[in-house]
């Protein structure tokens, strides 16, 4: 095992808007009851006006730099994980290093579905291991309220909004990132795709409003074959688990808490078993904010973070799965 870099500051910010399952009863033909038992989420946050992105973004970054103790000008690099920047060009980087006035560093979008967090912190252990002193701001930022067909109940009950983030520097001690592991497959991508925003999309409603189809900005919408996706995630993040822990000579019992992308409770039980870890060291968020894709990864580690669910010396394993596909692992002694 090789010593990367160590999480120094988490934050998150959650849009103040709850939409909740007996709300989109009326939008769509679906019950509280439907949802609660095939994906256990009971409500999730949208974005309104002023809360894009971006936005959202630099806010959850702000949170884990204050945790952090770096100033924006002590930041050599922020990366952000997402597929629904509020513009291509600029990055949603860039808009973030505006709006905190972090002017010594350089930054860029990862864009690798829900595992964009975890790209993006694989990239800054990369950065790190080269320049150890560095000080990089990671993050998973999503409005996909913005892109949902809020007429399809297949996938407009799954999403929510959010951002996650942490501040990252080379490890002093070797612990921190012990190991990783990242995976595509390009190959299955129409089982869940998003096409490119034709146009520059807003957030998807007002604050109190409920969203209707005229609130969908844009023309296009997730497309998912939800059975297939669960079987994938539920296989490959299950494989990947396993492989890394067989690679690092760790037994799954030796894990202190499992922090996953956060899709479907079932998913995530199904994962458990698989991998032979008791459900309840697995911390999950999705309950009330849904699947917040790049965001709900870094959105759930700051909760448990804050929770002080995470002691110095825990071993802590990441594992993701989204579109693509794409997915990965990581383990880390938690400093
Ligand atoms: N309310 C009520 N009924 C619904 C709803 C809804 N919101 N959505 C679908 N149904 C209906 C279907 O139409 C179907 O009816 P039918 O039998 O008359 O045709 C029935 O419920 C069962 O539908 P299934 O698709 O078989 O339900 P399933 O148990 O597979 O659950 C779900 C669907 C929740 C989407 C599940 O497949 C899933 O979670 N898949 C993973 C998808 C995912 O997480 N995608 C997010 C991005 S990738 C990621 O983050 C891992």
């Amino acid at each position: 095992m090789s010593g990367g870099i160590s999480i120094i500051g988490t934050g998150s910010y959650l849009p103040e808007r709850t939409l909740t399952n007996r709300e989109l009863e009326k939008i769509v033909k679906t019950s509280d009851e439907w949802i609660t038992t095939r994906t256990g989420i009971k409500s999730r946050r949208i974005a309104g006006a002023g809360e894009e992105t971006s936005v959202m973004a630099a806010r959850a970054g702000a949170r884990a730099m204050d945790m952090a103790g770096v100033t924006a000008r002590e930041l050599d690099m922020i990366v952000v994980g997402t597929i629904t920047p509020e513009m291509i060009m600029p990055s949603c980087a860039c808009l973030v290093q505006k709006e905190i006035g972090a002017e010594n560093a350089f930054a860029f979008d990862v864009s690798a579905a829900c595992s964009g967090f975890l790209y993006a912190l694989e990239i800054a252990d990369r950065y790190a291991k080269a320049a150890p002193a560095m000080k990089i701001l990671v993050i998973g930022a999503e409005t996909l309220s913005a892109r949902v067909d809020w007429q399809d109940r297949n996938t407009c009950v799954l999403f929510g909004d959010g951002a996650g983030a942490c501040v990252v520097t080379g490890s002093k001690n070797g612990d921190g990132l012990l190991a990783s592991q990242l995976y595509s497959d390009g190959r299955l991508w129409q089982l869940l795709s998003l096409d490119a925003a034709p146009r520059r999309y807003c957030p998807a409603v007002d604050y109190g409003t409920i969203p209707d189809r005229n609130t969908f900005c844009d023309g296009s919408a997730f497309e998912m074959v939800g059975k297939d996706v669960f079987k994938h995630a539920v296989r490959e993040m299950g494989d990947a688990v396993e492989s890394l822990l067989r690679r690092e000579g760790i037994t799954p019992d030796a894990i202190d808490i499992l922090i996953p992308h956060q899709a479907n409770i079932r998913i995530l039980k199904s994962l458990a078993e698989r991998v032979s870890l008791p459900f309840e060291k697995v911390y999950t968020t999705i309950k009330k904010y849904g699947n917040t894709s790049a965001a709900s990864l870094p959105v759930a580690l700051d909760e448990a973070n804050r929770e002080g669910r995470l002691q110095k010396g825990d071993l802590v394993l990441f594992s993701v799965f989204g579109g693509g596909f794409t997915w990965g692992v990581m383990l880390w002694r938690w400093q």
